[in-house]
């Protein structure tokens, strides 16, 4: 629902496709998605930096980073992850109408919200990234150790424990970073965008 009344829409003048000619590239949005600990943030930079050193205009929107900032008034409440998606979505699709590759790295746990934020965007310009690692292996793995915190009751909601987590049905690109290096998962989604003409 819209809760602002009396505004218009204003056309930009520089075109998406402007841009896009510009860059040599599309601009589109790289969401991966997955458990905490399963590698979405190391992927996400990872393929930025493969983007980048191949000239691309790009950005990474982390979750943790944007949860200090722009989105700090939210919980890991269902309302508040949703409301987070819905924030991120429409930040990464201004980065995309801007030209660039946008990044982004959340849990993003619901089918429903993911596929708002593919609703929001031209058809093609949504690329979900479904990271598929085990729950063990995250938990195993724990870098911040609130799977150990979360397992203790000392942490509420925690995906993977104590809030569900959707795994995607039909993504475009899966990566499974409990079997592959993260050069190769990398390497995989660099693949996909190059033959599906992202890149040119
Ligand atoms: S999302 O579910 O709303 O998409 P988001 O990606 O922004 O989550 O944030 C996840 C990060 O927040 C995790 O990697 C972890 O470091 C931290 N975190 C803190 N509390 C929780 C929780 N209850 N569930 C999941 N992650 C949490």
């Amino acid at each position: 629902m819209n809760k602002s009344e009396n505004i218009v829409w204003y056309e930009q003048i520089i075109k998406q496709s402007d841009r896009e000619k510009k860059n040599g590239h599309k601009g589109l949005i790289l969401w991966f998605t997955g458990l905490s600990g399963s590698g979405k943030s190391t992927l996400a930079v990872e393929v930025e930096k493969q983007l980048f050193e191949r000239g691309c205009n790009t950005y990474t929107l982390d979750g943790d980073n944007v949860r200090h900032g722009l989105n700090k008034n939210l919980d890991f409440s269902p309302e508040g992850r949703v409301e987070n998606i819905r924030r991120i979505g429409e930040v990464a699709k201004l980065f995309a109408d801007a030209g660039l590759i946008v990044c982004t790295a959340f849990i993003s746990p619901y089918k429903r919200d993911r596929d708002s934020v593919r609703q929001l965007i031209d058809e093609g310009r949504f690329v979900e990234v479904f990271i598929d690692c085990p729950l063990a292996e995250c938990e195993k793995r724990d870098p911040k150790g609130l799977y150990k915190k979360a397992r203790k009751g000392e942490i509420a909601d925690f995906t993977g424990v104590s809030a569900p987590y959707e795994i995607p049905e039909r993504p475009e690109i899966t990566v499974n970073t409990s079997l592959e290096t993260v050069e190769r998962s990398a390497g995989k989604v660099l693949e996909y965008l190059d033959k599906q003409g992202y890149l040119s």
